[in-house]
């Protein structure tokens, strides 16, 4: 009898997950090879003191609010081998994002996060006033071992209801977590370790009458 292996079509994707709920997660999306490379990346430049207090808005709007967040950020610059890898999966995510949901992805920008023990990050969304042009949130965890009693969760909250919660994420390495920037209400739960991520925005084009919109 012939031996027939049967492909799984029925499975998901991201765009899939994105469309119907708003959100998708992903375990083991990133390798342990590639999370070390950028956990040891963020080390060195956070030893060079590179790492500053995260803001909250754009430009001028920008202060720093220790009562909503207090990791430590370093945006992506890419020039490193560990920084260019990661971008280089995320540009065949964008490129999947519009081919599936044709969604005008443009361009995707990223920081480093680094929360102590205790921080936190209180229910947000991920776009600004005045200027819709996140569309996308994705978030890598880089801590090797990470355990669920080791807190730090990522908590989703309904688009039309931010009183429930629809899933908590355990930041562990290697765990891609996607979602509707715009709509999903979101909140970093108080790890009892460091708790390394990657937040990076898909954004769309939002020039407008010549003024080049500003990158960040
Ligand atoms: C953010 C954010 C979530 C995380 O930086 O906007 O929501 O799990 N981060 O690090
Ligand atoms: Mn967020």
């Amino acid at each position: 009898m012939q031996n027939i292996q049967f492909i799984r079509t029925d499975l998901p994707s991201i765009s899939d997950d994105l469309a119907k709920h708003g959100w998708s997660v992903r375990e083991g999306y990133f390798s342990p090879d590639l999370c070390a490379a950028l956990l040891d990346d963020m080390r060195a430049q956070e030893a060079a003191g590179k790492l500053t207090s995260a803001g909250i808005g754009r430009d001028r709007a920008q202060k720093i609010e220790s009562g909503i967040r207090n990791d430590r950020t370093l945006w992506l610059t890419g020039r490193a081998d560990a920084p260019r890898r990661f971008a280089a999966l995320m540009e065949e995510l964008r490129l999947a994002l519009n081919r599936d949901l044709f969604l005008g992805l443009f361009e995707y920008e990223a920081h480093y996060a680094l929360y102590p023990p205790g921080g936190f990050y209180k229910k947000h969304l991920d776009s600004f006033r005045g200027a819709r042009n996140r569309v996308v949130s994705t978030v890598a965890y880089l801590t090797p071992g990470w355990r669920e009693e080791d807190g730090g969760h990522l908590v989703l909250y309904h688009p039309e209801n931010d009183a429930l919660p629809v899933q908590k994420i355990v930041p562990r390495a290697g765990t891609l977590a996607v979602f509707l920037s715009e709509e999903i209400p979101h909140e970093v739960l108080p790890p009892l370790r460091e708790r390394v991520s990657i937040a990076g925005w898909f954004r769309c084009n939002a020039s407008v009458a010549g003024r080049v919109d500003p990158a960040r």
